[in-house]
C-alpha cells in the first residue's frame, strides 16, 4: 500500500525534506504512515543527510489518526503511530516538524515526537481526542506535560481546544513561531542547528505537592458530573507522566487508551462523529448537480420562528427581506432580531460595528412584490392550512422562475402544500427548531416532487447556515417530532400506570437526556402538545393517550409561560419545583379511571421511553422517511438533547442488542396499561434480529 506519490523527498544541501500531502488533510492512515516511515528510514540511512524536515504543506501538518481504523485494529498494524514515534524519537539525526495549518491529535503527537517544531503563527495545535471519548494514545499525555508543564497539558487535553500559540514561545514545544513560510524557517533552522540530538522524553518531571494536589482537585471537580470515564483516564495518564520514566508512563497511557477505545462511550462518540459526516450523502442524487446560487432570501412571517430564521440567514451573510402581513407583527419581529444582536454585543460575541453591518443586510416590507428580487423564500407563517396555502400561492406568483420555495411547516402535509403551487419541484421543507438561531438541527424535507436541483440547493443552504442538516421524507412530524410524539405519549401512559412525572424526568435526566419529557413540555408550552394530540386523535381515534396532560391544559397550566405546568415556576426557579397540586390531580385521575398505581424502576422507565423512540425510528426507516439509522441518531443528538456519549437512540438500541429490544417490546405489548398496538415489533427490527 502506498499514498501514490503523495510523499516525496527533496534534498537541499545536507537536509532532507519529506513533503507529504494527501487529499484528507494528511490523516495518518496506514498508507501514509507506511510511506512516511520508509522516507524517514531512507534519509536516516543516507550519510549525506544531516537533518530531516517533515512538511505536510500549508493546509495541514496532519489532522490526526484515521479513526476508521480503530474498530478493526488497523491503527496497530506496522508501522503504527508508535512505530513512527520510535523511529523518529530514537533517530540519530535531528528531525524537525514544519507545522502549518492543523496539527490535531495523532498529527500533533507526530510533531511532538520530532526533536524540533517550527510553527506558523496561524496554525492550530490541539489534542481533541476527548471529544471522541479517547485520550491521545501516541505518547501525547506523556510528552505534552514535558514540553509545556503538567497543568497546561492537562487543561489542553481535557478541553480538546487548540493551544494559544503566542503563550508558548518560552516552552520547548515551539522552537520558532513564524508568520512567514514554515518551510523556509525550518530550512534556516535545520541549517544552523545540526548537531547532537536530544529528546525530551528522556527528561523526567519532578513531582511536587502542588502538582499532585492540582490533579486531586480536578478529580474532585469531576465527581460532580456523570460519565467522566474519559476525563478521569486523562488525569490518570497525565499523573503517570510525573516522577517516573517515559516508558512507564507510556505503558500506562497505552492501557488507558485501550480501555477507552473499547468503551461504550467512545464507540458512541465515534459513531456520532461519522454519523454527522454521513448525513450529506444522499444515495440517489446525481453527482453532477450543482447548487443554484442563492444570495438574497425572503423570510415570510416575523414571529418566533421567522425572526430566528432571519437571524440565521443574516449571520451566514445572506441579505434578508422580512415580509409580514401587518406592521405590528413586523415591528415585533424586528424587535426580536434587534434584541438578539444587542445580546450578542453585550456578551462580547460581536462588535457593535459588526452587528450593525450584519443588520444592514436586513430589510422589511408588507409587500409580497419584494419576492421578485430573491433567490429563496422561507415561509414561517401560522401553522394553518388556509394561511399557508395562500402564502405559498403568493410565493409562486411573485418569486422568479428559478427561485426555491421553502416552508417551515412542522405538521402540515408538505406533499399537498407543494401541489398548490405551479412548481412543486421547487418546493422543499426547511424545518428549523426553536430557537432557530441557536438550535443546530435543520430537517430538509423532501416531498414526492422536490427536484434534485432543489434538494442539492437546500443542502447547500444548510451547510452555509452551519446547520446539521438531515434529509427527511414527508410524514406527520418528519423524523424528530414523529419519534418525540411517541416518546411523550409513552411517558404520559407511564403516569397513568403509576409513575410520577418527576420520577420520569429524573430517570431520563440521570440516564443522560438534557431534559426530561415533562420539563421539556413545560418549556415548549403544554398547549402545543394538546393541539398535536387532538390532531392525532382526529386521524386515529383509537390512539391511546394519557388524559392527565389535557387536564393540565384545561386548568391553564401551560408550563413556563403561565408559571405553572407539570412543575411550579412561581418561585422563579427556572427548572421548576415539584407541585403537590399536580400529584393530587394525577391521583384523582387514576381513581376516577379505576387505575391501581404500579411502581416502576428508573431502569424500566428509561427502557420504555427510549425504546419508544427507537421503535418509531425503525418504522421511519421502513417507510423510507429517514435514509439511514445514523441520520435518526444525528437528529436526536442535534435537536433533542440526546446524550452524545450514548450515540443516539438507534445506535444505543443496537449496542444493547436488537434482540434485547425485541424481547422487551414483546413484554411491553402484553401489559394491560401500555399500548399494545404501538408495541408491535417493526418488520425491519424482526428482520435484523433474525
Ligand atoms: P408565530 O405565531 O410566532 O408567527 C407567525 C407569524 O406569521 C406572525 O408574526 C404572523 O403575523 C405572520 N403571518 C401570518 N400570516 C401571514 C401572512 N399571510 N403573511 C405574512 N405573515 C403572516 O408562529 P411560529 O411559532 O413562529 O411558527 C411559524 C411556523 O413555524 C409554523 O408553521 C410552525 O409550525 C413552524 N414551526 C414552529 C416551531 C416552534 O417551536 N414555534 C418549530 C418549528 C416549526
Amino acid at each position: 500500500m502506498n499514498t501514490q506519490g503523495q510523499v516525496r523527498i527533496e534534498t537541499s544541501q545536507n537536509i532532507g525534506i519529506i513533503h507529504f500531502q494527501t487529499e484528507k488533510l494528511n490523516v495518518l492512515s496506514h498508507a501514509l504512515r507506511h510511506d512516511l516511515y520508509q522516507a524517514i528510514q531512507q534519509l536516516l540511512l543516507n550519510n549525506e543527510i544531516r537533518s530531516i524536515i517533515l512538511y505536510g504543506g500549508e493546509k495541514a501538518f496532519s489532522a490526526g489518526a484515521d479513526i476508521h481504523e480503530f474498530s478493526q485494529g488497523i491503527h496497530l498494524e506496522f508501522p503504527s503511530l508508535h512505530d513512527l514515534f520510535d523511529l523518529i524519537s530514537n533517530a540519530s539525526k535531528p528531525i524537525v516538524a514544519a507545522i502549518s495549518g492543523v496539527a490535531f491529535g495523532g498529527g500533533l503527537e507526530l510533531a511532538l515526537a520530532c526533536h524540533h517544531r517550527i510553527v506558523h503563527e496561524k496554525s492550530q495545535l490541539a489534542l481533541p481526542e476527548v471529544h471522541l471519548g479517547l485520550l491521545p494514545g501516541a505518547a501525547g499525555t506523556q510528552l505534552l506535560p514535558r514540553y509545556i508543564g503538567v497543568e497546561r497539558a492537562l487543561n489542553t487535553i481535557l478541553s480538546g481546544k487548540p493551544l494559544k500559540l503566542d503563550t508558548l514561545n518560552e516552552t520547548a514545544l515551539i522552537d520558532v513561531l513564524t508568520e512567514e513560510s514554515v518551510l523556509s524557517a525550518a530550512l534556516a533552522f535545520a541549517t544552523q542547528s545540526v548537531g547532537t540530538v536530544y529528546h525530551i522524553k528522556n527528561i523526567n518531571i519532578e513531582s511536587d505537592e502542588a502538582l499532585l494536589q492540582h490533579l486531586e482537585n480536578q478529580r474532585a471537580q469531576l465527581k460532580k458530573h456523570t460519565n467522566t470515564v474519559v476525563q478521569n483516564a486523562i488525569i490518570d495518564a497525565i499523573e503517570a507522566s510525573i516522577e517516573q520514566n517515559f516508558q512507564a508512563g507510556f505503558l500506562k497511557e497505552q492501557q488507558l487508551f485501550k480501555m477507552l477505545t473499547e468503551s461504550a462511550e467512545s464507540k458512541s462518540l465515534r459513531h456520532a462523529f461519522f454519523a454527522e459526516r454521513e448525513i450529506k450523502n444522499i444515495p440517489d442524487l446525481a453527482q453532477n448537480i450543482q447548487a443554484q446560487p442563492v444570495q438574497k432570501v425572503a423570510v415570510i412571517g416575523a414571529g418566533t420562528m421567522g425572526s430566528g430564521i432571519a437571524i440565521c440567514f443574516l449571520n451566514a451573510g445572506f441579505s434578508v427581506t422580512l415580509i409580514e402581513n401587518n406592521q405590528a407583527a413586523l415591528e415585533r419581529g424586528l424587535g426580536l432580531i434587534g434584541q438578539y444582536f444587542d445580546g450578542q454585543i453585550s456578551k462580547g460575541r460581536l462588535t457593535e460595528e459588526k452587528a450593525t453591518n450584519i443588520q444592514k443586510n436586513l430589510s422589511t416590507t408588507l409587500d409580497y412584490a419584494a419576492l421578485s428580487q430573491v433567490d429563496l423564500a422561507v415561509e414561517a407563517v401560522f401553522e394553518d392550512w388556509e394561511v399557508k396555502t395562500s402564502v405559498l400561492q403568493k410565493m409562486d406568483e411573485y418569486l422568479p422562475e428559478s427561485a426555491i420555495l421553502a416552508s417551515n411547516t412542522s405538521t402540515l402535509d408538505l406533499n399537498e402544500l407543494a401541489k398548490v403551487t405551479k412548481r412543486p419541484e421547487a418546493v422543499v421543507g426547511l424545518h428549523f427548531f426553536s430557537p432557530a438561531q441557536v438550535m443546530p438541527l435543520l430537517e430538509i424535507v423532501r416531498t414526492e416532487l422536490t427536484s434534485q436541483q432543489t434538494l442539492v440547493t437546500a443542502l447547500d443552504i444548510g451547510k452555509r447556515l452551519r446547520k446539521v442538516a438531515v434529509v427527511a421524507g414527508v410524514c406527520d412530524g418528519f423524523i424528530g417530532n414523529r419519534m418525540l410524539n411517541e416518546y411523550l405519549r409513552i411517558a404520559g401512559l407511564l403516569i397513568d400506570a403509576g409513575a410520577s412525572p418527576y420520577q420520569i424526568d429524573q430517570a431520563l435526566e440521570q440516564w443522560g437526556m438534557a431534559m426530561g419529557p415533562f420539563r421539556m413540555c413545560d418549556m415548549a408550552g403544554n398547549d402545543i402538545g394538546y393541539l398535536i394530540r387532538k390532531q392525532q386523535l382526529k386521524m386515529n381515534p383509537n390512539k391511546k393517550f394519557s388524559g392527565i396532560a389535557d387536564l393540565l391544559v384545561e386548568q391553564q397550566r401551560l408550563g413556563q409561560k403561565t408559571k405553572k405546568g407539570w412543575y411550579d415556576y412561581s418561585q422563579g426557579n427556572r427548572r421548576g419545583d415539584q407541585d403537590a397540586e399536580v400529584i393530587q390531580l394525577i391521583e384523582d385521575y387514576r381513581q376516577a379511571q379505576g387505575i391501581e398505581a404500579k411502581t416502576f424502576s428508573n431502569e424500566e422507565i428509561v427502557e420504555r421511553c427510549i425504546y419508544a423512540l427507537t421503535n418509531e425510528g425503525f418504522r421511519l426507516l421502513e417507510e423510507g422517511i429517514a435514509l439511514r439509522s445514523s441520520d435518526i441518531d444525528v437528529v436526536y443528538l442535534a435537536g433533542y438533547g440526546f446524550p452524545r456519549w450514548r450515540g443516539g437512540p438507534m445506535f444505543y438500541a443496537e449496542q444493547q442488542g436488537l434482540d434485547v429490544m425485541k424481547n422487551r417490546i414483546q413484554q411491553f405489548a402484553e401489559d394491560l396499561y401500555s399500548d399494545a398496538s404501538f408495541w408491535q415489533i417493526p418488520t425491519l427490527l424482526a428482520k435484523k434480529v433474525a
